[in-house]
Parts: structure tokens; sequence; C-alpha cells
């Protein structure tokens, strides 16, 4: 059986008891709706029901519906328009063609058809996908399972996020090259995409692109198509997706420094260290306290701050420079639902007090992929609220005044937990390797 059928059947089985435990006869999920400017008929991209594509490997294919009912094949209603305006999905191909029972349409409306079963109906959707008589009523108790659930991954969901990663992994390439070469922010954007043969609509996310002091903006959303004077540093974070699962993933470049390199080294090992604590049974609020303390002692070595890590805990100076989470779950979603379940139930698991950016909260498990992203950066409407503290006459504020010119570092691998006392699978790393060919450095061999 391949993962794919297994992955399948895996889904169904789930579907099944979800369904019984929460009093309901069938689920139906709508791919979902395109979505159109305000007063206009461009319509944005599109981005799929992530129930959808959960059990199917389709991501542009609005209109369509999925009807689970126990002891029955998935049924597919596939919106199949005759448009000469657009493409429209192309005939139904693939593994998954003989596990559904597959029905065509050519009108959106022409679903409802489909879709009546008798019972209670849990319909999951957005509620611009209703059809008459079929409002999505997303019901919460069963939306809890499924989130909870969904974190976990089945084998043929980490094969997709391996090839996610190792789609990225060129891109992130020709993107250092490009850096290296003087390309603008657009230019570096272009080689990205020309390199993993994305266009913009087929992105994860956006990428975030930032040369020189861009780089401390977080999320940083333009790409300025003039190059800087002088490109001293690039912090990329683009990721890629396969059949609707995502890698995200981050690389900080210099042009050459002896303060930032050494910066850029610190940050490295200590990412390297974070990845290691995933591991199944650690609670990933100790991996995010973790990166405050490995933050404050790279602050204190290289005379940033002159204090010691426990006084930097103490006054929270670390929160100015990496002031949000270490990472997330991340799937079918970049930032994949569920972080902070602490059951099936819906029971909330909550952020530690002062860490209000930290996007998962849960114990970590076997089957579980988060990324791991630690950052240091110079951000100055944070460094000038450091500056009116007391805590100011503790900064070398001409290292920080040099250092902001590079804007900040950030390192983010896409990491899995498995088995009790096993090492994670770094999926970013090891598609790195494996494109140069070479053994991954952090790995010592024997
Ligand atoms: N690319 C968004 C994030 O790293 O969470
Ligand atoms: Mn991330
Ligand atoms: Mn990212």
């Amino acid at each position: 059986m391949s993962t794919y059928t297994q992955h399948l059947s895996h889904l169904q089985t789930r579907a099944e008891l979800a369904l019984a435990r929460c009093g309901f006869d069938a689920m139906l999920i709508a791919s979902g709706v395109e979505k159109f400017a305000f007063l206009d008929d461009r319509p944005y991209i599109f981005a799929p029901n992530p129930h959808f594509k959960h059990w199917l490997p389709l991501v542009n294919h609005p209109d369509s519906w999925l009807l689970i009912r126990p002891g029955h094949k998935p049924r597919l209603v596939y919106y199949q328009p005759d448009d000469y305006w657009h493409v429209p999905p192309a005939d139904p191909t693939g593994e998954w063609v003989p596990l559904v029972e597959l029905i065509l349409i050519g009108k959106p409306e022409d679903a409802a058809a489909h879709l009546q079963v008798p019972g209670r109906l849990a319909i999951i959707g957005e509620a611009d996908a209703a059809l008459p008589g079929l409002t999505p009523n997303n019901p919460q108790n069963l939306l809890n399972l499924l989130h909870y659930q969904r974190a976990y991954k089945s084998e043929y969901e980490l094969d997709q996020m391996r090839a996610a990663s190792r789609r990225a992994a060129p891109a992130h390439r020709a993107a250092r090259d490009a850096f290296l070469a003087g390309a603008s922010e657009l230019e570096i954007h272009r080689a990205y995409l020309a390199a993993c043969g994305h266009t913009d609509r087929d992105l994860p996310y956006s990428n975030i692109v930032a040369l020189n002091e861009h780089g401390a903006v977080l999320h940083y959303q333009y790409q300025d198509a003039v190059a800087p004077a002088q490109s001293r540093s690039l912090l990329i974070d683009a990721g890629a997706q396969v059949n609707g699962y995502a890698s995200d993933i981050t690389r900080s470049w210099s042009a050459g420094d002896g303060a930032f390199d050494a910066l850029l080294a610190h940050m490295e090992a200590a990412q390297l260290a974070l990845v290691d604590e995933v591991r199944a049974g650690v609670d990933y609020r100790d991996i995010h306290l973790s990166t405050h303390r490995l933050v404050a002692a790279i602050l204190q070595d290289l005379g940033v701050v002159k204090m010691s890590v426990e006084a930097q805990l103490e006054a929270r100076v670390t929160s100015t420079f990496f002031p949000h989470g270490i990472g997330h779950l991340i799937g079918l979603q970049v930032h994949d639902v569920g972080g902070f379940m602490a059951d099936e139930q819906g029971g909330v698991s909550a952020k530690p007090e002062g860490h209000p950016y930290l996007r998962l909260t849960r114990p970590l498990d076997e089957g579980m992929v988060v990324t791991i992203e630690p950052g240091l950066y110079f951000i100055p409407t944070l460094l000038r609220k450091l500056q009116a503290t007391p805590i100011a006459a503790s900064v070398d504020w001409t290292l920080v005044e040099h250092l902001s010119r590079f804007g900040g570092v950030r390192i983010e691998d896409d990491v899995v937990c498995r088995a009790a006392g096993s090492p994670p699978e770094n999926l970013t790393r090891d598609a790195f390797a494996a494109l140069a060919g070479l053994p991954r450095p952090d790995v010592k061999q024997s």
C-alpha cells in the first residue's frame, strides 16, 4: 500500500471516529471559493481550505467539495467548468483518482445535488462557500479533534514536506549567489523563484527578502527594485510547496564583516543546539525559553550587553533582540493550526508569561513538524525603548550602531520530532546537504 493510500485510510478512520464522537453522520468539506478585490473583477490568489488539501493533492480547485461518510469512499465533487477565460482544473489524474467516488460538475451550484445525505452534517468551509441548504457550520468540537490530530504527520505528509524543503534549497542557494553579486531585493526574489520553479502565486507565504537594515523588519513586505550602494547582509525567509505542504526556511548571509560574521557563527551554533532539543516529550515552550538563554549568552559573548545571562533574563533584555517566538507547527499551513491546544477537546495550553508571540505551546511528540527559527535583530523602535531604561548603561551602543547596519539574523529550519530517544530529522539541513552532495556539517561522521 502506498504512503498516500495509507494516509487517506488513516484520515478516513480518524474522521469516522471524530464524527461519531461529535454526533455527526457525515462531513462536507468545501475546497473554497475565489475572492475578488472590492468593486473589481481581479481575484486574489486562491487559498484552498486546508481540510480539503489534507485529503487530496489539489490546491487550485475552487468550488469543489468532499463528502466523507462512515463506510463509504470519499465522494469528490470536482468542479471543472467549460471556461475559455481561464484554464480550468485538469482532468482528474493521479493515485487518488480510484480512491474516491468522482463526480464532475460544470457549475458551482450543481455540487449541492451530490452532497445531499441524510442525518446531521458537519460542513467545514468558509462562509462564502455556502450553497443553498448547505451553510458551513464548522462545529468547534469536531474541528478541535481534527486540528489537534493534524499536528501528527503521516509518512505521506512527511514525504511532501521533505520535497518542499528540497524544492526551496536550490532557490536559497540562488538567492545567496544573487546577493553576493550585488543584486537588488527584487532580483534576489526573482532568482529565488526561477530556481524553485514557483511563481508568487505558488509560494506558501510571501518571500521576505531583506537587505541590510531591512533584516530588522520581522515581516518585511517589500522588494526594492534598486540595489543599495553596498549590500552588507541578506536575510531571506522563503519557502516552497509540494502538493499543498509548505517549507519555511530562513537564511542570513554576510558580505563580510568581523562583528556581524561572529554574530552569524554564534547564531548558527545556537540554532543547531535548539534543533537538537526537538524531542518527544519536550515542552516546546522550554525550547523558546532556551533560546532566550542562548541569545543572552551571545549578547554577552559579543559584548553587546555587558550583563550576565541571568541578569539579562531577569531584566528581560533579550526580548529587545529576540522579540518573536522560536517557531510553530508547519504542514498544510505555514503556521499550522492547533499550536495552543492542550487536548483534543479544545483546552488551551498557555504561553509563558511575557512571551505573547510564541505560536506553539504543546509538548512535542513523534510525527510533529515544527520550525526552529531563532533570531537576533537590531530593531530601532525596540532599541529606543531599551535606551530609555537603566539597562542602557550596560549596552555597547557603538557596537549596536555598527550591527544595526546589517539588520539582524534569523536561521530557520523545519524539523520532524522523532520517537523518544531519537534525534530529530532536520528537513531543511538534509535538503541543503543533498544539494551539495555532502554530508551534513552538523552530523559527526564515524
Ligand atoms: N515565514 C514566516 C515565519 O517564519 O513564521
Ligand atoms: Mn516560520
Ligand atoms: Mn519563515
